[in-house]
């Protein structure tokens, strides 16, 4: 399956190294706003993110990925480009641990040594980043971000668009509102509201997104 790879910084590159874990994949395309124009280097295409649009009225058997860590910019990119869902593929890297029960969506992508346990569903555009855990049952919506070693044990549930610091850990049957933020390594044990920022042991609301202080 051909891939172009949205996004072509940090991320991309885990991203780009997920997707030749599989032989089932060729990049063939990164498109990010610091190309000017489209060009061929190699076999590579390389342009302007709008240039996907005029990429797909020439090759019909491509796919894309967001390789964006910004769960905002990566909702943003999708509304712009219009594309139906099947011109987006999930990336799975090779060393990861998927159970056959959960579901993932399209453009998600599950990084090295990450788990989905049973009965697990993961929305569109979201990311499984390095070594995170998501257990039995979780749901997660469209758009989030579990960042390296986070751990969501069973049936946690994230709205749309939520972020999990790096190492922070969810305890069984949380449910974390659209759009919120949990910062590294907190420990949340309590329902979150939208639109908030969390950290701490146990994880508090620190901030509305509006950059207010709560406390
Ligand atoms: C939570 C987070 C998003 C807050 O970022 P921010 O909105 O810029 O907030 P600030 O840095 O202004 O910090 C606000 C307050 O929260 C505290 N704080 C920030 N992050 C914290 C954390 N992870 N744990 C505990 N306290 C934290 C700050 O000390 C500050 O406290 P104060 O008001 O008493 O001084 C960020 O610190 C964080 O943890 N991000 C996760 C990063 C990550 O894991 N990325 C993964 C990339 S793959």
């Amino acid at each position: 399956m051909k891939v172009v790879v949205i996004g072509h910084g940090g991320h991309s590159k885990v991203i780009t190294e997920a997707i030749l874990s599989n032989d089932d994949y060729e990049i063939v395309g990164y498109l990010d706003d610091k190309y000017e124009g489209v060009s061929l280097v190699g076999n590579i295409i390389y342009g302007p993110l709008l240039s996907a649009i005029t990429l797909v009225d020439h090759f019909y058997d491509i796919n894309f990925v967001i390789a964006i860590g910004n769960n905002e910019i990566r909702k943003e990119i999708v509304r712009k480009l219009n594309f139906s869902d099947n011109r987006y593929v999930t990336i799975i890297h090779q060393s990861a641990v998927v159970s056959p029960t959960s579901k993932i969506g399209v453009g998600t992508v599950v990084m090295p040594n990450s788990v989905i346990n049973a009965d697990s569903e993961i929305g569109k555009h979201t990311i499984i980043n390095t070594g995170a855990i998501v257990e039995h049952d979780s749901e997660i919506s469209n758009f989030c971000h579990i960042a390296p070693r986070a751990t969501l044990t069973g049936d946690v549930q994230l709205e749309e668009g939520v972020s999990i610091g790096a190492g922070a850990t969810v305890i069984p049957g949380v449910t974390i509102g659209s759009w919120s933020t949990i910062g590294a390594g907190a420990v949340v044990i309590n329902q979150i509201p939208s639109y908030c920022t969390a950290v701490g042991i146990p994880a508090k609301v620190k901030k509305v997104k509006k950059g207010e202080l709560i406390d």
